[in-house]
């Protein structure tokens, strides 16, 4: 029961978005290439998280901020301090994560590289695929996010191009799967609230 509740007897809309923010969770797509099946995987992502009501979810497409290499511009692009406003604005991520050369995209480590204090103290689950689930990349991301104070949940669902996806391309997980990202959301759900509380 909340301070305006005890003082009149009510709750008002205001009230719980004072006391009780719903959580901002991004679900990043790592890969940027024409013809990616991440947005597939990001809509399934999403379409699970919605369901539980329990924080807001929101697709975050690292394409849309036309980051350029860091370094190599004087850094007033205007997607760079978009990519930084919309970081600052969500308190833990799933990451859409693929396997390139047994890592992750060059795109998505440079879109990390590109924000510091805006990844601090939140939460983050991984999703994987690749030819053994991204498996690799996932760890190697792990390594990564350690860096930039993000903490990095343990249940990780691992997607296979051979019998997630038809002929590599049109993504149909398999059923088991559900099971692993609710539980990998709980606990994203459960570190993003309690890191929030040090910010
Ligand atoms: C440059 C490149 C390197 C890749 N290397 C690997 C790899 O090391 N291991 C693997 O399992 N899949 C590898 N793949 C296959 C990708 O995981 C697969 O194409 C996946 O669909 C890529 O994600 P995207 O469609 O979202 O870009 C590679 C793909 C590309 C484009």
């Amino acid at each position: 029961m909340g301070f305006l509740n005890k003082l009149f007897g009510t709750t008002t809309k205001e009230e719980e978005t004072m006391t009780n923010p719903k959580l901002k969770i991004g679900i990043i797509l790592g890969s940027t290439r024409q013809g990616r099946v991440s947005p597939q995987v990001g809509e399934w992502v999403k379409g699970i998280a919605d369901q539980r009501g329990d924080a807001d979810y929101e697709i975050v497409d690292i394409s849309e901020y036309n980051l350029p290499f860091l370094g190599t511009t004087d850094g007033t692009e205007p997607g760079i301090a978009a990519w930084n406003q919309k970081l600052a604005s969500l308190d833990g991520f799933v990451f859409v994560v693929q396997e390139y050369n047994h890592s992750i995209t060059g795109a998505l480590k440079n879109a990390i590289d590109f924000a510091r204090e805006a990844w601090y103290n939140k939460a983050a689950g991984i999703v994987s695929y690749g030819s053994t689930g991204g498996a690799r990349a996932a760890e190697h991301l792990r390594g990564i996010l350690g860096e930039v104070k993000v903490a990095d949940v343990r249940t990780h669902p691992t997607l296979s191009l051979f019998t997630d996806f038809e002929n590599g391309s049109v993504f149909k997980p398999a059923d088991l799967h559900q099971t692993n990202m609710t539980a990998m959301l709980d606990e994203v759900i459960a570190w993003s609230g309690a890191l929030k509380t040090i910010r």
